[in-house]
């Protein structure tokens, strides 16, 4: 250390470039390992832990190991020598790397700073793929106030090695996979300043399996319950509590998606995904709403509106395949056609008596087993008519049940085909 003259009162070494002619430039050779990538933050900040190596030349630390009992390389107090001025660009927190506080400074003059570096570095991240996404983002090292004629950077890895020792050390903390490394050298003109910069671009794809498992398969699920529970009956109102209770657990889930995004300009098509189905299924329950207030108005006024009948009864039923035959004769008010076996033409009650009474008083000289028979068939004649006639009541009241039936079967077809179209759109997202 006296031969090299170094010590604290020796302040030239430590503030000036340590070159012999001051038109020299000093290489400084960089060299960078990603270990692990702590965390990444949906404000769009990435911490990582790096593996940061430089060498450059003093031209003043120089010494002939012979004469020194073969002694090569020493090490010096990091606060006793010149070090060139290197910042990470898209630092966004001050370095709380832990400190090594020596340096090694080897008998040709050659200086070696070995240090980890934690690095809080602003990321912009794209995330439209999420969680099937992958990120680039960039770490530019660069000297601040030398210019290109003092100190020039070069990489001391090429993108290859880089990503090779990289990937042998990288901690996967189960969120994130290296892809690749990719190192380039440029000069950059800065505060009117030309410098020399090298520049890291990190590829990272995420791991989904996690999403998949907390968000993704849960929503499908649920999605899949709201659509089973179009099948509860409609009357009695269980199903709209049910297919409330179903949204309230999909919002929820939507709250924790909405957690783990960053705020981002494009939504990801997840996101996008979950808003549809979310609205949907409020659809839907507005139907069911509006089912139970057609079956409560079927109590109150039997008759539905004609333009419904024709709407939805006859052409809607006819588009959605729904069966409305039954109710086809009452759309056009025609009577039921007699059916085959019975005598008369059964709800005409006019029409009924006289027949009847005719066909009983023609045969007026019937023996007493015959009459008795006749009668009987008045009476069954008579308790037909009232069964039809009750029947056709019924029937009225179903009408607004039909309607209910075929608008719910709409919003059943209309909630398989957006799904299935919004499934495959997110699938060719995920896919390409
Ligand atoms: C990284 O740098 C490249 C070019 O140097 C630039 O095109 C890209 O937008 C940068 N990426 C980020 C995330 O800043
Ligand atoms: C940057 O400029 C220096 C000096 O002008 C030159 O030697 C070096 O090759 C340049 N580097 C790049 C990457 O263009």
């Amino acid at each position: 250390m006296d031969y090299l003259s170094i010590s604290d009162s020796n302040s030239s070494l430590i503030n000036v470039r340590p070159v012999k002619d001051w038109r020299e430039t000093t290489v400084v050779y960089l060299d960078v390992v990603l270990n692990t990538i702590i965390e990444m933050d949906t404000s769009q900040i990435m911490t990582s832990l790096l593996s940061f190596k430089m060498t450059w030349k003093n031209q003043f630390l120089q010494w002939n190991p012979s004469d020194f009992c073969g002694i090569s390389k020493i090490l010096v107090p990091v606060s006793l020598l010149w070090q060139p001025d290197i910042y990470v660009f898209e630092v966004t927190q001050q370095d709380e790397s832990p400190a090594v506080p020596y340096l090694t400074v080897y008998s040709d003059g050659t200086v070696e700073q070995t240090k980890p570096l934690r690095v809080v570095s602003a990321c912009s991240l794209n995330i439209f793929k999420f969680p099937f996404d992958s990120q680039i983002c960039n770490l530019t090292f660069g000297t601040y106030t030398n210019s290109v004629d003092d100190i020039i950077l070069i990489p001391e890895s090429n993108s290859s090695s880089v990503t090779e020792t990289s990937n042998a050390v990288f901690i996967n903390k189960g969120d994130w996979v290296l892809t690749g490394i990719n190192v380039s050298g440029h000069n950059v003109s800065f505060n009117s300043l030309n410098i020399s910069q090298i520049q890291y671009r990190i590829s990272i794809r995420r791991i989904p399996i996690n999403h998949l498992i907390n968000l993704i398969v849960p929503a499908c699920f649920l999605v899949l319950v709201d659509i089973a529970s179009m099948f509860i009956p409609m009357d009695g109102g269980e199903r709209l509590g049910f297919k409330i209770t179903v949204v309230l657990g999909f919002s929820v889930l939507l709250l924790i998606l909405n957690d783990l995004l960053p705020a981002s300009a494009d939504p990801p098509i997840l996101g996008v995904f979950c808003s549809v189905c979310l609205c949907i299924m409020i659809i839907s329950i507005i139907d069911s709403i509006f089912i139970c207030y057609m079956l409560h108005l079927s109590a109150v006024r039997p008759e539905a509106p004609k333009w419904m009948k024709v709407w939805i009864l006859k052409h809607l039923a006819f588009v959605l395949r729904v069966d409305t035959k039954l109710k086809d004769e009452d759309i056009v008010h025609t009577p039921p056609e007699s059916s085959k076996t019975s005598i008369v033409s059964v709800p005409l009650e006019n029409e009924l008596s006289i027949e009847t009474k005719k066909y009983i008083q023609k045969n007026d000289k019937d023996s007493a087993e015959v009459k008795l028979l006749k009668k009987l068939l008045v009476e069954i004649l008579f308790i037909r008519r009232e069964m039809i006639l009750t029947r056709r009541e019924g029937d009225a009241k179903t009408e607004w049940n039909l309607i209910a039936f075929v608008l719910d079967r709409l919003i059943l077809i209309t909630y398989l085909v957006t799904l299935v179209i919004m499934l495959i759109v997110v699938l060719f997202v995920w896919i390409a």
